[in-house]
C-alpha cells in the first residue's frame, strides 16, 4: 500500500478510532465543518459503547460502530475483526484519537503510512500512560503533545508535529492535562489536513516527509505561528 497520497481534490476518507470523550474527534469534526479539512470522516469506531465520542459523531451525522473487545478470545482476533470493519469504509487514513488499546503488529502493518496517533507528551519522553503525572514527577519544565505515524513500537512511530506547554507552579496532573489537550486540538487537525492534501507522507525509509522535505525533527507548532 503506497503511503503517499496524490492531491486528487477529493476528500480523504478517514476512520477515527476512539474509546472515550472524543474531544480530539470533535476538533477534527469542527475543522471539517469549517471547511479547513479536506477529509470525509466516514466512520467513528469505539471499543466502548459508552464512549461520549460516539454521541459527538452522531450529532455530526457520522456513522458509528461499536466493536467491543469483550467476547474476543485474544488481541489478534479483535484486531482482525477491527481491520475487517475498517475495510468496509476504505479509509485512506486511520486516526487514533484516544483509542485505548494496544494494536498488534499485523493490524499496524495493514495501515502502514496511513495511521496517526496523538500522544499527550513530547515523545520520545513519556510513552505509555499517566504522562502528565510522570512529567510532573520528572520535574519537566515543559510538556506537550505529539502526533505521530503509528508503527509497531508503542508511541514510537515517526513524529509529525508537537505542541509545547509550560509546566506551571502549582500544576497537578489535571491542570496540566487540560493545557495539553487544548494544544492537541490544534495539532491533530493540522496533521490530518497536511496528510489529506498530499503534503505529508511517510517515505520508504520510515522518514516523515512534509512538502517534499524529510523532517529532521517534528514540526513545532510554536514555530508555525
Ligand atoms: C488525549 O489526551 C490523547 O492524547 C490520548 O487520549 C486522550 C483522548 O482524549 N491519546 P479525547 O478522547 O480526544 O478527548
Amino acid at each position: 500500500m503506497p503511503s503517499e497520497r496524490p492531491d486528487t481534490g477529493t476528500p480523504l476518507p478517514v476512520a477515527v478510532l476512539i474509546s472515550g470523550s472524543g474531544s480530539n474527534l470533535q476538533a477534527l469534526i469542527d475543522a471539517q465543518q469549517a471547511g479547513e479539512l479536506a477529509a470525509d470522516i466516514r466512520v467513528v469506531v469505539s471499543n466502548r459503547a459508552d464512549a461520549y465520542g460516539l454521541t459527538r459523531a452522531r450529532q455530526a451525522g457520522i456513522e458509528t460502530q461499536v466493536l467491543s473487545h469483550r467476547g474476543f478470545p485474544n488481541r489478534a482476533d479483535y484486531d482482525a475483526a477491527l481491520a475487517d470493519l475498517l475495510g468496509d469504509f476504505d479509509p485512506g487514513l486511520v486516526v487514533l484519537a484516544g483509542f485505548m488499546r494496544i494494536l498488534t503488529p499485523e493490524f499496524v502493518a495493514g495501515f502502514h503510512g496511513r495511521m496517526f496517533n496523538i500522544h499527550p507528551s513530547l515523545l520520545p519522553k513519556h510513552p505509555g500512560l499517566h504522562t502528565h503525572q510522570r512529567a510532573l514527577e520528572a520535574g519537566d519544565t515543559e510538556h506537550g503533545a505529539t502526533v505521530h505515524f503509528v508503527t509497531e513500537e508503542l508511541d514510537g512511530g515517526p513524529a509529525v508535529i508537537q505542541a509545547r506547554v509550560p509546566v506551571l507552579p502549582g500544576d497537578d496532573a489535571d491542570r496540566l492535562a487540560a493545557r495539553v489537550l487544548a494544544q492537541e486540538h490544534r495539532i491533530y487537525p493540522l496533521a490530518v489536513r497536511w496528510f489529506a492534501s498530499g503534503r505529508l507522507r511517510l517515505d520508504d525509509t520510515g522518514h516523515v516527509v512534509l512538502d517534499d522535505k524529510p523532517l529532521s525533527a517534528p514540526v513545532r507548532l510554536d514555530e508555525l505561528i
